[in-house]
C-alpha cells in the first residue's frame, strides 16, 4: 500500500546497528522501496555517465545515436507554427549550422551568444555549436540595453545569433558590444531594421552542406557545452557553465527517475534560454528520442487544448504556472487529455492536490536542482508536496544533507570543531552537496565569474577540511527521507520572535485571493524587531474584499504571519520564469510618499485593514502606533 505516508525512524536505527529486523510493516517496506528505487536511478544513470566518458561521447554524439535510431520520428513541434521536424532534419539543420561556423572560422572554445523569441531554430542553433565545440551563450530574450550588453560581454561571444522580432533590442545596444561581434539575424529580414554589418542566416545555411561537420572531435564529456544565466532577481544574472555532462545528468536523472519513455510526448512551454525549458524538457528529444512540443510562451487559456491536440502525456511546469493554470474558467478540456504526469519544480503545497484533481493528472514529478547545483533531488514517489528523497538508511549513496543556518541571513551554524550541524528530521535547514570534483555526478562547474563561484562553495560542512556547494534554499526532511521545499536564500524573516517563511505565506495567501500573484516580503519598521511582513497583492480589477480576506486570513495563518502591510498594484513585476521581482518593491516598502498604490494597515486591536495615509505612517514611524 503506497498511500502508507507515516513512518518512524526506528528503521533507519535498527539498519545502522545492523540487526536484521523482521518486521513486515507497510512503512517498512514504503520507505526500503523508495530508497532503492533512488539509489537504482543514481547508478544508472552514474553508469552511463562513466560510459559516456569513457567512450569520450558528448551530447551530439548522443544525438547522433538518436537519430540512427529514431530518423523519421517527429523531434520537435513547434506550436505556433505548427512546424514538425523529425530527427533527421533537427540533426540536418544542426550541421549547416556547424558547416556555416566552421567555414567562417570559428573554432572549438569560441562562444556564439543566442538571442532568439521565435525558436523553430533555437535547439538546431546550439545543437549545431556543440558539434563542432562552440559554445552557445543562451541570452534571456526578455533583457534590454545594460543587462543584455552585460550577459553578451561577460560570455566573450565573438558573434550573436538573434531573431528579427529582437532587431530593435539588438541595434540599441550595438554600438556598445565591439565592433569585432559577427551580428547574424535570422526571420524576417530586413536590412534597414538591423545593426550595420549584419548577416541574414537564413541564405547562409541554405548554402551550407548538411553532411556532418568534417573536423576532428576536440571534446569531451567534461567540456563546455553552453551558458545558461541565472535569472537575477537581484543583481546581474550570472552565467552558468553547462558542460556535455551536466546536460545528460540533468535530462537523465528525471528520465530514468519518473521513468519516462521514448513513446511520451512532452510539452515544453518553459523558456528555451532556462535548464528546466532546455534541458530538462528539450533533453529528452535529444538524447531519448522523445516528441517534444516547443512553444513560444506560455499560455494558461491554451494549455489544455495544447496537449490534448498533440497527444501530450507529460508536461512541463513551474511554480506559478499551476496556479495560473487553476485561475483559468473551468472548461471540459481540462479533463481530455491523456497528461499522466506534470514535471516540474515549485509546486506549491497550498495547490498541489488541487491541481492534481482539478486536471486529472495522476503524478506529479516534483524535482529540486539548479542549474549550476550539484544537489538535485526528484519526488519519485509521487509524494505529495515533497520536492524530494533522500534515503535515510543508504545515505552514503548521494551526499547530500540539510545543514542548520541562520534562516534569515543564511549564514551556516558550526559546531565547536568548526563543521556543519546536520538537521533532524523536522528541522528546516539548507540543502547542500557534498564536491568530489572528480566525480562527474558531484562536480561543480561554476559560474563563468570566478568569485560567483566561490560564493557557492563553503568548506567544512559534511567533515572538517571538505567543501561543499551551498543551494541557498531552506528545505526540510521528514523522517524517511522527504524532502519539502521550505524558502529561498533570504526570503526568511523574522517576526515577534518567529520565523516567517514568505514562500509559505505567498502560497497561503494567492490560495485565498482565487489565484492572485502574490508577493510576501518582509520590511524594516523603526522601533520594532525582525521585520514586519508585507503583501504586494496584484489585482487590476480592484475586487478584493478586505473584510473577507482578513476573516479567511485569521483562519489560515498564525498571527506573525499575517502581512502587517498591504500593497495593491495592478501587476507585479516578474522575470521570464514568473519569478517575483522584490528588490524594488522591498525598497519601497510602505512609505504612501513614495507609492501611488493603495496601502493598508492591519490595525490588530480592530482586526482590520485600514488605509494608510500620510498621518498614520508617521505615527507608526515615530513608534506611536504600536504594531
Ligand atoms: C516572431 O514573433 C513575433 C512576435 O510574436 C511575430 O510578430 C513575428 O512574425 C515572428 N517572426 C517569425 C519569423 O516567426
Ligand atoms: C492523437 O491520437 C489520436 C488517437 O490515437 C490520433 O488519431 C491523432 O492523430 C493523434 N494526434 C497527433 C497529433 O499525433
Ligand atoms: C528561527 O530560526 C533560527 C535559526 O535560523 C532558530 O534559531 C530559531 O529557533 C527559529 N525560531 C523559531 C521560532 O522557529
Ligand atoms: C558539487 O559540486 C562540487 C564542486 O565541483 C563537486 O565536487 C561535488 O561533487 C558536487 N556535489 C554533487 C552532489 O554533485
Ligand atoms: C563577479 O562577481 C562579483 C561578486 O558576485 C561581482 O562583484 C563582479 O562584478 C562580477 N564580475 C563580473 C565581470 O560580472
Ligand atoms: C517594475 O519594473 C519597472 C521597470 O523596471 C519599474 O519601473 C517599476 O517600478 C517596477 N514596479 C514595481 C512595482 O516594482
Amino acid at each position: 500500500n503506497d498511500k502508507v505516508s507515516s513512518c518512524s525512524c526506528s528503521v533507519a536505527t535498527q539498519y545502522s546497528q545492523n540487526i536484521i529486523v523482521t518486521v513486515c510493516s507497510l512503512h517498512f517496506n514504503n520507505i526500503f522501496s523508495c530508497s532503492f528505487s533512488a539509489a537504482g536511478v543514481l547508478l544508472q544513470v552514474k553508469m552511463n555517465v562513466r560510459r559516456h566518458l569513457k567512450n569520450k561521447n558528448t551530447v551530439p554524439k548522443i544525438f547522433a545515436e538518436t537519430v540512427a535510431r529514431y530518423g523519421d520520428k517527429t523531434a520537435l513541434i513547434f506550436e505556433g507554427t505548427g512546424e514538425k521536424w523529425t530527427f533527421r532534419q533537427l540533426d540536418e539543420y544542426s550541421n549547416r549550422v556547424a558547416n556555416l561556423l566552421l567555414e567562417r572560422g570559428f573554432k572549438d572554445g569560441d562562444v556564439v551568444a543566442l538571442f532568439m523569441e521565435n525558436r523553430s531554430q533555437y535547439v538546431g542553433l546550439w545543437l549545431g555549436m556543440a558539434k563542432i565545440g562552440v559554445e552557445a551563450a543562451l541570452i534571456n530574450f526578455n533583457l534590454r540595453l545594460e543587462a543584455l550588453v552585460h550577459c553578451v560581454t561577460i560570455s566573450n561571444a565573438k558573434a550573436v545569433v538573434f531573431g528579427s522580432e529582437l532587431n530593435e533590442a539588438v541595434s540599441e545596444v550595438h554600438s556598445l558590444m565591439g565592433r569585432e561581434v559577427q551580428m547574424f539575424c535570422s526571420g524576417d529580414w530586413d536590412p534597414k531594421r538591423v545593426p550595420r554589418g549584419t548577416e541574414c542566416l537564413e541564405p547562409l545555411l541554405d548554402n551550407a552542406p548538411s553532411h556532418l561537420p568534417i573536423f576532428s572531435p576536440c571534446c569531451l564529456f567534461s567540456d563546455r557545452l553552453f551558458y545558461i544565466y541565472t535569472s537575477g532577481t537581484t543583481g546581474m544574472p550570472k552565467a552558468a557553465i553547462v558542460v556535455h555532462s551536466r546536460y545528460y545528468r540533468m535530462a537523465a536523472l528525471v528520465y530514468y527517475g519518473f521513468r519516462m519513455t521514448p513513446d511520451d510526448v512532452l510539452y515544453d512551454c518553459l523558456p528555451l534560454y532556462h535548464s528546466a525549458g532546455n534541458i530538462v524538457g528539450v533533453g529528452q528529444c535529444i538524447l531519448h528520442g522523445m516528441t517534444v512540443v516547443i512553444r513560444k510562451k506560455f499560455s494558461a487559456s491554451r494549455f489544455w487544448d495544447d496537449c490534448a491536440k498533440y497527444n501530450c502525456t507529460i508536461v512541463q511546469y513551474i511554480g506559478e504556472i499551476c496556479r495560473y493554470l487553476l485561475n483559468q474558467p473551468v472548461r471540459d478540456i481540462e479533463q481530455q487529455h491523456r497528461v499522466r504526469m506534470a514535471l516540474g519544480n515549485g509546486l506549491r503545497q497550498s495547490i498541489w492536490v488541487e491541481f492534481m484533481e482539478r486536471f486529472n493528472i495522476p503524478q506529479i514529478a516534483e524535482f529540486y536542482g539548479a542549474t549550476e547545483c550539484n544537489c538535485s533531488l526528484g519526488n519519485f514517489d509521487n509524494k505529495i508536496g515533497a520536492c524530494g528523497f533522500n534515503s535515510q538508511i543508504l545515505p552514503f549513496i548521494y551526499p547530500i544533507r540539510l545543514v542548520r543556518v541562520d534562516e534569515e541571513t543564511m549564514e551556516l551554524i558550526r559546531g565547536p570543531d568548526g563543521v556543519c550541524i546536520p538537521c533532524k528530521p523536522g528541522e528546516p535547514g539548507q540543502l547542500v552537496g557534498r564536491i568530489i570534483q572528480n566525480d562527474p555526478l558531484r562536480r561543480f562547474d561554476g559560474y563563468v565569474n570566478q568569485s560567483a563561484t566561490s560564493k557557492k562553495i563553503a568548506n567544512s560542512v559534511f567533515k572538517k577540511g571538505d567543501s561543499a556547494y551551498l543551494s541557498g534554499d531552506v528545505l526540510i526532511m521528514d523522517e524517511c527521507g522527504h524532502m519539502y521545499f521550505k524558502d529561498r536564500t533570504g526570503d526568511t524573516f523574522r517576526w515577534k520572535g518567529e520565523n516567517v517563511s514568505t514562500t509559505e505565506v505567498e502560497g497561503t495567501l494567492s490560495r485565498l485571493l482565487d489565484m492572485k500573484d502574490v508577493v510576501v516580503y518582509g520590511v524594516e519598521v523603526p522601533g520594532a524587531e525582525g521585520k514586519a511582513g508585507m503583501a504586494a497583492i496584484a489585482d487590476p480589477t480592484q475586487s478584493t474584499d478586505l473584510a473577507k480576506f482578513v476573516k479567511d486570513m485569521e483562519k489560515a495563518l498564525p498571527p506573525y504571519a499575517r502581512p502587517v502591510f498591504l500593497r495593491f498594484l495592478p501587476e507585479v513585476n516578474k522575470t521570464g520564469t514568473f519569478k517575483f521581482q522584490k528588490m524594488d518593491l522591498r525598497r519601497d516598502s510602505f512609505d504612501p510618499s513614495a507609492v501611488s498604490d493603495r496601502l493598508y494597515f492591519l490595525d490588530s486591536r480592530r482586526g482590520s485593514y485600514v488605509q494608510l495615509d500620510e498621518e498614520l505612517y508617521r505615527s507608526i514611524l515615530s513608534g506611536k502606533h504600536k504594531l
